[in-house]
């Protein structure tokens, strides 16, 4: 009898840009592991799950793919080389600080000579020149490889394809999931082709449960890798037990635990060992200090001390 990941893959075709995209993983990860260099899987931002296969209406969550942009740029800092597995058109790194008014806030116009000119605000080239610094450094040295995916289906096939790869690297790989997967869904069998009608008695929509990836990530697909993933709560008492759980259920290296209301200046480590908070004051926020920041410097380390044990 298949288990219930293997009955989700059975059941839910690949979506239509995948096997370019295991390409493009193929020859990501074989150049990079030639060169015997640390690598991290970021995933980031929130899976969809349709309602209907020509998809009008779907089911989302909150995540904005912050966590997984911003831990990006300081994974690249530490000289990881890094897939950038995220939510299409959630934040990506870099490109994250000029979103919205914020690039236009940069740029001065001037309409007074026979030429408009367009320049960058003086005191906002030194925000600009050390992040146009990083993003030039990881592209054209290839070091980011930017793939994405939009609905929970499309997020098992790429994260599988991803592992495929990943496996050579052995304990130099992380896998850091930041996303916020559905835990509910539609199987593809149930969804109706066509948009639901409204014109007479409400749906009544049957969700089932999300078969849990880290089970077969951790012992089948990367069982040499750092694995580290997410836990969310909006209830912080019981934050720390289902962090533990998880580290017993799925037997990986560290969860990092976060609450909805807060995620931005506190995380919890929790490891099979002991637990511990990472927490940004209130000066460092002013300044403009990242959370993501210490979390990536923290894992590096646990990374670093777990490369030493083989
Ligand atoms: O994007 P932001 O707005 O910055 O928000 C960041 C975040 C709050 C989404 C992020 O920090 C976070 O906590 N992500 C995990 C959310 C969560 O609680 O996931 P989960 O309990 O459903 O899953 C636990 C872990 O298993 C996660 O690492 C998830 O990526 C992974 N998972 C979950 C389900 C599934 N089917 N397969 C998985 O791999």
């Amino acid at each position: 009898m298949s288990s219930h990941w293997e009955s989700f893959y059975a059941t839910h075709l690949p979506p239509t840009d995948f096997e370019d995209n295991r390409k493009l993983l193929q020859d990501f990860c074989e150049r990079h592991n030639r060169n015997n260099e640390r690598i991290v899987l970021v995933t980031s931002g929130g899976t969809t799950v349709p309602l209907e296969h020509n998809t009008v209406r779907f089911v989302d969550n909150f995540s904005a793919g912050t966590r997984g942009a911003v831990s990006t740029e300081y994974f690249l800092e530490r000289g990881y080389v890094t897939i950038f597995m995220h939510r299409l058109k959630s934040l990506q790194p870099f490109t994250r600080h000029f979103n919205g008014q914020k690039f236009m806030d940069m740029l001065e116009l001037d309409e007074r000579g026979p030429n408009t000119t367009i320049t960058v605000k003086p005191d906002s080239v030194d925000v600009l020149a050390p992040i146009l610094a990083q993003y030039k450094a990881a592209q054209e040295n290839g070091r980011i490889l930017y793939v994405s995916f939009t609905t929970v289906s499309d997020y098992f096939w790429l994260l599988r394809a991803a592992c495929e790869c990943l496996a050579t690297f052995t304990t130099r790989a992380v896998l850091y999931l930041a996303a916020a997967v559905s835990d509910f869904y539609v199987p593809a069998h149930e969804l109706p082709t066509h948009k639901i009608q409204s014109g007479g008695v409400a749906p009544n929509i049957q969700l089932q449960l999300v078969p849990k990836l880290l089970a077969p990530l951790v012992s089948l697909w990367v069982p040499h890798a750092f694995v580290v993933s997410f836990k969310l709560e909006t209830d912080e008492s019981i934050l720390i037990t289902k962090a533990r759980e998880a580290l017993n259920k799925y037997k990986h290296k560290l969860v990092i635990g976060n609450m909805l209301q807060t995620r931005r200046n506190k995380v919890v480590f929790v490891t099979p060992d002991n637990h511990y908070d990472l927490v940004l004051t209130r000066e460092q926020l002013l300044k403009g200090m990242e959370i993501e920041e210490i979390i990536v410097a923290n894992v590096v380390a646990n990374h670093t001390d777990y490369i030493k044990m083989f």
